[in-house]
């Protein structure tokens, strides 16, 4: 594997999730892949998870690791070519990635959408110059359009805990009081439409997500009766992806939180999120913290995910 972006990375799922299972069984078997080798993290965006999951899945492979906060403690990192650099930012891309790029043998780096300008953020600026200009492999910690670790955590939770060989998977859009990116629900969808599940997205009006995404989902605006049956519902917010409502927050209907009342509508579904969740917004209290929730599982899994594909990468160096 040379970079990792999406999940046209990974090749067949099943023989990816094996693999993380046979990880997750012994995760210090390989532990001479990473050594002398060096991760770079790089963080243009806050992070809980994905922070310390991917620095320990390094660790359990050998490696070791550095990581940089650009907004804090770096240069203010000017990203747009063709500009006159005479305001705050001290330092351009073009010549930073390079440089990151000759301390390590592989970077992750963390940038979501700006959600102003779409074209821009589907264009995966950020990403697309750490792969052309860093000479290394480069994965994804969620950047603007994607969360390709998130989803194969979410994945490998799926299969861990199906109870039939094909479940019904719903992913819903859920209020949030300020504007997310699309990345987790694109992604999501991206990884379910790969598998052979029953895959189901629900949201308001408004909310449709990119076509390329949604792939053969079946979209079903009644948030009830998209619940019906399901053995997986998969909570998240985002804003608005058409014009001329890019990015915006479109409404935060709180009939549409995810509470024990809809959940009972569902064949005994499991509660997936990727964290951090906003409770009483998203979710309720008594459904996050009730026994069918995989949250803390589902967070696992991203060291799992992140190993697996640091594995990869270093096999191919
Ligand atoms: N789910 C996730 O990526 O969490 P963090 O933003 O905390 O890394």
């Amino acid at each position: 594997m040379k970079n990792f972006i999406s999940v046209n990375d990974i090749g067949p799922w099943r023989d990816a999730v094996r693999e993380a299972l046979e990880i997750k069984a012994d995760r210090f078997a390989h532990q001479h892949l990473g050594r002398n080798r060096t991760l770079l993290m790089i963080f243009f965006n806050s992070s809980l998870r994905t922070r310390l999951s991917t620095q320990k899945a390094a660790m359990n492979l050998g490696m070791n690791v550095m990581v940089l906060d650009v907004n804090q403690g770096a240069w203010k990192l000017e990203t747009e070519r063709g500009v006159i650099m005479d305001g705050d930012k001290a330092e351009h891309l073009l010549e930073a990635i390079p440089v990151m790029g000759s301390y390590c043998d592989m970077i992750g780096v963390r940038s979501f959408a700006g959600l102003t300008d779409r074209d821009a953020d589907y264009e995966e600026r950020v990403i697309q110059q750490f792969i052309r200009y860093s000479g290394r492999p480069v994965f994804s910690m969620e950047a603007a359009t994607r969360h390709p670790l998130q989803s194969f955590a979410d994945l490998i939770t799926i299969e861990e805990h199906k109870p039939v060989e094909r479940p019904k998977v719903v992913l819903t859009w859920a209020p949030h009081p300020k504007a997310l990116p699309q990345a987790v629900a694109n992604s999501f969808s991206e990884w379910m439409n790969v598998t052979d599940y029953d895959f189901v997205i629900t949201h308001p009006h408004g909310y449709e997500l990119d076509p390329s995404f949604v792939g053969n989902a079946r979209v079903e605006y009644d948030q009830r009766k998209a619940f019906e049956g399901a053995h997986f519902i998969y909570a998240k917010n985002w804003s608005a992806y058409r014009s001329p409502n890019y990015g915006k927050v479109l409404s935060t209907d709180r009939s549409w939180t995810v509470d024990t009342e809809k959940m009972n509508l569902t064949d005994n579904a499991y509660f997936m999120h990727c964290l951090p969740v906003r409770r009483g917004m998203i979710v309720t209290d008594e459904v996050i913290e009730s026994p069918r929730s995989l949250v803390i599982p589902e967070a696992a899994n991203r060291e799992i995910s992140a190993q697996t594909v640091m594995k990869r990468i270093l096999e191919s160096l």
